[in-house]
This record gives structure tokens, sequence and C-alpha cells, in this order.
């Protein structure tokens, strides 16, 4: 890990030129400014080129013209006119291959092959000799992934499109296979135009998972198929919906950017909603005070030991899986609350003798054996690991969101795992309070995630090697209890993609060294329409250093 993280230091050297995001894992750079040939184009080499790798490339195509970012230093774009106007390397084209015996598929089946057997590395090779560009990779998936570190390569100077440090040979491949982003979309809504924005952002930096937290107890936006009572009642309005066409062109449109979708129904806490269209379902729906009957209003959960609400349960998981093309499928599982059940007069009959737990390990296994005639495999919430008695499939995948000082105890239970935890990656703390009446109050999670923290964050501390197997990669995750599509850019970006090179890259990198690129992560996404905010006065922005504490 010292060699590797001595490289890494040692690559942010020797790479002043370019301003890659994730850093490529190995990258050696020449001295040579290059210039975008006026008629440059990209050739796939391969036969019968699937139509999203196609789309892929014209999208790179259109943003080499577009994006006109100058490059973060004083004098922007007029700093390197004279570089450029003398330079006489040209780039005339791109060619993307396939390497050797790889099978040709489409972006979007990549994109949802199991994570652990994902293939996303790729070599590109930049030349300053006035020969092509090449992508190579072991699929279309690796391509868009190279093709994504290709576009970050270039600069407007008065109109020529160029690049500095050539040539360039990059050898990369993610460090961890899960590079996550979670929305919810039931505190508040976002129109589909806000969550392929989004989606957009992600690939840019390399992040292959968009985690869909798409229902809770305040609202039920999803639309499914045998179950349209859930968002007739449950949706915000008759607008605010996810319909499964919607839900489709989210799948397809993610998938093509090489993004699984993993969708979760929180059970069976996090339904009060339900209620609604299902009151029989409901243990304690908007029993007041709130806060003795769950974490926030409304309050309602499904009973869990009623056989009834078990079926239905497992219909609708059953329903909502199938919506979705990823090997993964959330059940959520988080804050249980007893006292609900304690009080439901229907649950203490229901539960006829048997405990809680016994009964919640009943109402679990049925779910996730619905998920497993799906095909699917559960994702769960930590309490369902730490804090409850129930049996799971060993390939279930557990998201530690609480504390990242859970994390060992997961590692502990034997089951992969995903960093999702508060203290690191929840990009809502720190907004203060929103719980009405209180105008003291303060986010659950204070103080603000900066990037600088969530980049410092080690997937591993804590663990012995041989669990350190279990960590599939982790995610920053956005509960919008204050945020809707208002802010949505702005709370996210550019931090969320801290955690994208963290788990594409690997750890132990320098924040300070990676302030600079992640200007240009910003800048860059501004002009691609992203409302990334600022995270230093320009003034800084364009002299790396200068504005250091002890500068
Ligand atoms: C880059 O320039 C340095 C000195 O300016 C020189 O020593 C080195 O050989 C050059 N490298 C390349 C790849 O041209
Ligand atoms: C392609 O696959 C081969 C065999 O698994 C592997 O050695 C190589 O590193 C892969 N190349 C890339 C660019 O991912
Ligand atoms: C957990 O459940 C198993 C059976 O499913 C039981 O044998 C064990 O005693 C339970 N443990 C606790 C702490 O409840």
């Amino acid at each position: 890990m010292l060699s590797q993280r001595l490289l890494l230091a040692l690559l942010s050297f020797l790479v002043p030129a370019s301003a890659l995001w994730p850093l490529p894992r190995q990258i050696s750079t020449g001295n040579s400014t290059l210039k975008l040939a006026r008629n440059f184009d990209i050739k796939i080499s391969l036969r019968n080129a699937p139509k999203d790798l196609q789309d892929a490339v014209s999208r790179t195509k259109g943003r080499l013209q577009s994006d006109k970012l100058e490059r973060l230093v004083v004098g922007r774009g007029g700093a390197d006119a004279q570089a450029v106007r003398g330079g006489r390397a040209t780039l005339s084209g791109l060619t993307l291959s396939l390497l050797d015996g790889a099978p040709v598929r489409s972006i979007s089946e990549e994109a949802v092959v199991d994570v652990v057997s994902r293939s996303e590395g790729y070599v590109l090779h930049v030349p300053s000799d006035g020969s092509a560009a090449v992508l190579r990779a072991n699929s279309t998936l690796g391509l868009l992934r190279g093709l994504s570190t290709f576009e970050q390569l270039w600069y407007d100077s008065d109109g020529t499109t160029y690049a500095l440090g050539a040539p360039i040979d990059i050898t990369d491949s993610p460090a961890y296979p899960y590079r996550g982003f979670m929305l919810d979309t039931a505190r508040n809504f976002f129109p589909l135009s806000d969550i392929k924005r989004t989606l957009d952002a992600m690939s840019w930096v390399k992040i292959n998972t968009f985690h869909w937290h798409v229902v809770d107890s305040q609202s039920f936006p999803l639309v499914v198929p045998g179950f349209k009572e859930l968002s007739d009642k449950g949706a915000y309005s008759p607008t605010s919906v996810y319909t499964p066409s919607d839900v489709k062109d989210i799948i397809s449109y993610a998938a093509a950017r090489g993004i699984d979708v993993i969708a979760e129904i929180d059970t069976p806490g996090h339904t009060s909603v339900i209620s609604k269209s299902h009151p029989e379902h409901i243990a304690c729906p908007e029993a007041t005070p709130w806060g003795s009957f769950a974490n926030e209003p409304p309050a309602g959960q499904l009973r869990l030991a009623s056989p009834g609400t078990i079926d239905f349960t497992t219909k609708l998981i059953k329903a909502a899986s199938k919506m979705f093309s990823s090997k993964f499928f959330s059940i959520g599982g988080d804050e249980i609350n007893t006292n609900c059940y304690n009080n439901d007069a229907q649950t203490q009959t229901d539960l006829a003798g048997r405990t809680f737990e016994e009964a919640l390990d009943t109402f679990t296994q049925a779910t996730t054996g619905a998920l497993k005639e799906n095909g699917k495999v559960p994702v769960v919430w930590e309490e369902m690991v730490l804090e409850h008695n129930v049996t799971l499939p060993k390939e279930t995948v557990v998201m530690v969101w609480i504390s990242s000082e859970h994390v060992a105890a997961v590692a502990q239970k034997g089951f992969r795992l995903v960093h999702a935890a508060s203290d690191f990656f929840y990009l809502d703390c720190g907004g203060g309070g929103w719980v009405g009446d209180f105008a003291s109050g303060n986010s659950w999670c204070d103080p603000f995630k900066t990037w600088q923290k969530s980049y410092s964050f080690d997937p591993t501390a804590s663990l012995t090697a041989e669990q350190a197997n279990l960590v599939l990669g982790g995610q920053h995750l956005l509960w919008t209890e204050q945020s809707g599509p208002e802010n949505l850019d702005p709370v996210v970006w550019p931090r969320a993609a801290s955690s994208a090179e963290l788990f594409w890259t690997g750890p132990g990198q320098d924040a300070g060294a990676a302030l600079s690129r992640l200007h240009d992560v910003a800048y860059r996404m501004r002009k691609r329409g992203v409302n990334a905010i600022a995270l230093q006065p320009q003034w800084c922005a364009l002299r790396p250093g200068a504005c250091d504490l002890t500068a």
C-alpha cells in the first residue's frame, strides 16, 4: 500500500498539465502541446459496434467541441496561447477497439454484469507524433471509461482545443468495483431530467451505481404494475410519479452511461404512506407524537407479523424488483421502531406468542425469498445484521450507514459491504434542523461533510486483510428532507466526485494535491450544465497552493 501511495504522490507531481478525475492508476506524460485537428474524428474499430457505444462516441465528440474549458491558471486560455500557436503536434483521430478475444456486447449489457466481474479497465495512448490516439479495453464499458478520461484532457485557447503533456499513456482500472451515488426521491420529488443530469455527471467521474431510494414514508412515487393504488394515493401529485416507462427510460439512460440502477423499497419501516391505500397493512399510521413511533414523521410500518401483509409485501417486492435489470435490489431494513409494534393491537395478535425477532426473521426470509425467485441479490441497511437476528442469504450486500465504526462488525459477520457511512458520505449533514417548531435544531449528523472529509476515508481501516475483500466500494448519499431539484446539483457536486476518486483510484491520497483537479471537475461540470459549486474563490482556483493555510 505504501508503494502505491508513493507512486500516486509521484504521479501528482508528474502530471501538472492534466487534471484527470478520478486519477488513473498509471499514467505517464510528455512535454508536448497537442492540438485537436479541426477534422478530428473517433473511429470504432469493431464489426457491428453497439448503438450505445456509437452514442457515447457522439457525446464525446460533442463535448470536445462544446466544453471550451479554459485551463485554470492565471490568464486562463491566454496563458497557453503561445504554446498552442507554436505547437506543431496535432491529433487527427482516436481509434477504439476491444482487446483480443473480448466479446462485443453493448455498454448497457456490460453495466449490469455482476459487480465483481464487471470490466471497466482501459488503456489509452495519446501520441504527439501525428498518429492517431488509441483506446483499448476488454469491454465496451471499459471503452466508455476511457472516453471520459480522454474528454478531460482538452482545454480551449481562443477557439483551439488542445491538451498538454503529450504523449500520454494511461493504463487504468478501478480499485473497487462498486462506486455509487444514492438519491432519495421520496422526501422530495425529482423529475426525470434531474435524475438524468445526475447520471450524466456520475458517468463523467466513473461512478457506476445509482442507488435509487425511490419511496419512503412521506411519498410513494413509484408506479408498480399491479400496485398502482400505492402511487395513486401515495405520490405527492399525479405527475410526481415514475411510471414503468419512466423507470425503463432511467435504466436505459443509466446503463448506456455504464451505471447500474439499484432500486430500494425500504421495509418494514419507512412505509407510512402505504396506509393511504392499504390501511390494513400499516401499524401506527401517522401516530403521534411521531418521535415515539418513528425517527421522522410520519410514523407507520408494515405489519410484519401479519400473514396478509407478508403476502402483500413479497408480491410488491417481486413486482418492483422485476422492473429493474440490476442483479441487486434493496429491501432496506433500517430504523425499525419496536414501540410502534408494541402499541399495535393487530401486530400483538399476529405475533401469537412469537418474539418480534422471530416474526422479523419470517418476514425477511419471505422478502429475500421473493428476490431470489426473481434471481436478485438482496441489499440491506446495517441494522439487519447488527441489530436483528434474521437469516439472510450469504451473498447479501450490507450498506453501513449509521457510522463507519460499524464496518468491522458487519465484516465479522462475513457479509459483503458498501461504505455509506453518515460520518463520511452523507451530503445532507450540517444543513441545520428541518423539524418545525424547533428553531435551535441541528441535522442529526452534524457537521457538514466536506469533500476532504470523504476523500480522507480509509475503506479498510479496522479490517483484516481477509475482511478487506468483503468491501465492494462505497457511495455518497443524498437524503432529501432539505433538497429538491432547486439545490440538487450544488449539494451533490463536486463533493460526490471525492468518493468517486477514492473508490476508483484507491485511498491514501493527499486532498491538498487533489484540490486543483477537483476545481477542474467543478468548472467542467458547469460547462456541461451541472451547477457544481465553487470550492474556493476563483483567485485561489487559478493559483494552486496560493491559498493554502501556510502559503
Ligand atoms: C521533457 O522535457 C525535459 C526537460 O525539459 C526533458 O528532459 C525530457 O526528456 C522531456 N521529455 C519528453 C518525453 O520529451
Ligand atoms: C484485459 O483482460 C486481461 C485478461 O484478463 C487482463 O490481463 C488485462 O489487464 C485486461 N486489460 C484491461 C485494459 O483491462
Ligand atoms: C437468533 O435466532 C436463532 C434461530 O433463528 C436462535 O437460535 C438464537 O438464539 C437467536 N439469537 C438471539 C440473540 O436472539
